[in-house]
């Protein structure tokens, strides 16, 4: 056997971490009859003949006695609306089944609602692996419906369903943005209103990545956009707003444009006061780095999380 590579553990937990997957909640019954589950992103399917699946219990789960020793179980796929229930399933010290509506299959294992995809599964091998095992199922059953899945990548989770949303054309005239950072200052451009975050009006049918690339290209700045922060409709003036997070690796100071530290940006007179507000989260969230998805119109709407640690 080769010797332990001394590899940092929080490294190389990043690195797999690279790997972007969806979100299952495994479910089964103890041997008294009680519910349990967790959740977890190490499940594949593995074989059509028969038809297989596979998940990665950790040792160290405090339901992993009980679903060793369970006939059956469960995984139902998450959707992208479900990123509480990821949570209830990954910390909750309590009744995680009080807290999220479920049912239960044939086997009497329970499922969880508004998955997009659920399985039913005889429990078929179980695999010896360091701190994890595998655990192989045949699906006996399985269910599912339309829908987008939820995302997880470098312990936060994402919905490509939400991106295409926010990147998609629409009926109505869109305006992209990009809040683009380098080291603690943010580019902000000079209107006659006031200030704002880099924007253009992207043609219908372009895509809104391309299109703000390259003008910043266009005025000097090398930039790489990040993920959507920002989504919102201004139904006075039939506009939709989009503004991505980015960073430029190469800056330049052209006509208009005004680098401005992320502490100074609650104190800048912006051209609306949804900028102001929009400029203000940014530089309170920047400071944790824990960003959030803005989703509504002007006045009113919803902040969903978008990096979220895992245990
Ligand atoms: C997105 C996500 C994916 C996870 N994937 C796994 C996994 O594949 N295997 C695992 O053992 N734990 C995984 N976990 C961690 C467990 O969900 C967590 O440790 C468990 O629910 C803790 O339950 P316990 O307090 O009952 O031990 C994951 C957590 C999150 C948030």
């Amino acid at each position: 056997m080769p010797d332990a590579i001394p590899f940092d553990p929080r490294t190389l937990r990043d690195a797999f971490g690279r790997f972007m997957t969806g979100v299952v909640v495994v479910t089964a019954r103890n041997t008294g009859g009680t519910p349990i589950g967790f959740t977890a992103n190490s499940f594949s399917s593995v074989s059509m003949d028969p038809p297989l699946l596979s998940v990665c219990p950790g040792k160290f789960l405090s339901t992993y006695q009980g679903l060793k020793e369970a006939s059956h179980f469960g995984i139902s796929i998450l959707a992208d609306s479900q990123e509480d229930i990821s949570n209830i399933f990954a910390r909750s010290k309590e009744d995680r089944f009080a807290r999220v509506p479920h049912h239960v299959d044939g086997n009497d294992v329970p499922l969880i609602d508004g998955a997009i995809a659920t399985f039913s599964c005889q429990t078929h091998r179980w695999i010896d692996a360091g701190d994890h095992a595998i655990l192989l199922g045949q699906v006996t059953g399985f269910t599912q419906r339309p829908g987008d899945g939820l995302g997880y990548q470098n312990g936060g989770y994402f919905s490509l369903g939400r991106e295409r949303r926010a990147a998609a054309p629409s009926a109505k005239h869109r305006v992209c943005g990009a809040i683009v950072e380098h080291g603690d200052q943010v580019l902000l451009e000079q209107g006659e209103d006031g200030l704002r975050p880099f924007q253009i009006d992207v043609p219908k049918g372009t895509s809104a990545r391309k299109t703000l690339t390259e003008a910043l290209q266009n005025r000097g700045l090398t930039a790489s956009l990040q993920q959507v922060y920002s989504v919102f409709d201004d139904p006075t003036e039939q506009r939709e707003y989009s503004y991505f997070l980015a960073r430029c690796t190469a800056p330049s100071n052209g006509e208009g444009l005004v680098w401005t530290r992320r502490a100074e940006l609650p104190h800048q007179q912006f051209a609306t006061p949804t900028l102001a507000t929009l400029l203000s989260r940014f530089a309170r969230e920047a400071e944790s780095r824990n960003f959030m998805l803005y989703l509504g119109d002007a006045e009113a709407g919803e902040l969903h999380q978008m990096t979220d640690r895992s245990t």
